[in-house]
């Protein structure tokens, strides 16, 4: 990521904050209607507490844009729990594209084309580490 997409995220995301709850909400809806698939995932889990944990976790690697390779085991051990979660790589993308969509809806006139590329990659790098740790352990298993 260039400095300058490191800056819109931080500063985007820093807005997004002060509207998490109904960031974390519109986020599902969206998500649940772009692959209705995904909704059985989180058949037992309560919404708003995942809500938290998934803001809590973006917050996270935002704040840390710097350094991500001190976070890689952290999101690696994420990736490989979403495979017990019945997480399938294809479902990276819905996330990613009701991520960058609630984004939009949330900050209006702040977004802009380069907010969404300087997303885009941040979300990629995050989702990629996930995914090929994911990908690890079902060659393992
Ligand atoms: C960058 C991408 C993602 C991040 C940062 C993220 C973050 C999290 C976090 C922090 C948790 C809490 C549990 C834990 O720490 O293990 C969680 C749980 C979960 N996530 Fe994700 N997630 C991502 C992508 C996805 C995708 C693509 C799906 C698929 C639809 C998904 C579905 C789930 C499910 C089903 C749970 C468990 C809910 C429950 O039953 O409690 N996540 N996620």
């Amino acid at each position: 990521m260039t400095p300058e997409q490191k800056d819109i995220v931080r500063e985007t995301w820093e807005q997004v904050g002060t509207i998490a709850e109904t960031a974390a909400s519109l986020f599902y809806d969206r998500l649940f209607e772009v692959d209705p698939t995904i909704r059985p995932l989180f058949a037992s889990a309560d919404m708003a507490a995942q809500g938290e944990k998934l803001m809590t976790m973006i917050g996270v690697a935002v704040a840390n844009l710097d350094q991500l390779e001190t976070l890689l085991p952290a999101v690696e051990a994420l990736g490989r729990r979403h495979v017990a979660y019945g997480v399938a790589d294809s479902h990276y993308d819905a996330v990613g594209s009701a991520l960058l969509w609630t984004l939009e809806q949330g900050l209006g006139d702040v977004w802009s084309e380069e907010a969404a590329d300087a997303w885009e990659t941040a979300y990629g790098i995050l989702s990629g580490v996930m995914r090929s740790a994911a990908a690890a352990e079902q060659v393992a298993a």
